[in-house]
């Protein structure tokens, strides 16, 4: 991972744990839009189970936690191994957009399902 990247993450998390954003309603059409845009809704979808959990599950597993939103940020950005519910293991899809208005709103949508 490039220095800028690594920064650019950190400045995030900061941006995600303190800025209003990470507890403010989302843009849920923004973020639906995005979510399809970067092939989330390919394997997660609002409210069944698919290739991975349900946008709701994944809410209610990290709803009320402080750290809801770093964690989820790490999620779609680390490219952590995943488990498949076939078995199959495989590194996590990495989001393309660097916009942090827009990854924040993302996460923020998905914490208000
Ligand atoms: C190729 C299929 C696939 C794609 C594409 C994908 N995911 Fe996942 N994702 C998974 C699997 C499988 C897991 C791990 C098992 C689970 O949580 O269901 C997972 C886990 C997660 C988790 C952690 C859930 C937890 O329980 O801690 C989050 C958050 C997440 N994905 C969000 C996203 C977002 C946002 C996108 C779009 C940028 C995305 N995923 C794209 C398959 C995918």
């Amino acid at each position: 991972m490039k220095i800028k990247t690594i920064a650019g993450v950190l400045g995030l998390f900061a941006a995600l744990s303190f800025s209003p954003l990470a507890s403010a309603a989302a843009d849920a059409n923004a973020a639906q839009a995005l979510a399809k845009k970067e092939g989330c809704l390919k394997c997660h979808a609002i409210d069944k189970k698919k290739e991975g959990a349900s946008l709701k599950e994944i809410s209610a597993k990290y709803k009320g936690k402080a750290d809801a939103p770093a964690k989820l940020l790490h999620h779609i950005s680390a490219g952590d191994k995943v488990k498949f519910a076939d078995g199959t293991e495989e590194d996590h899809k990495i989001i393309k957009t660097k916009d942090q208005a827009e990854l924040a709103n993302l996460i923020a949508w998905i914490l208000s399902l």
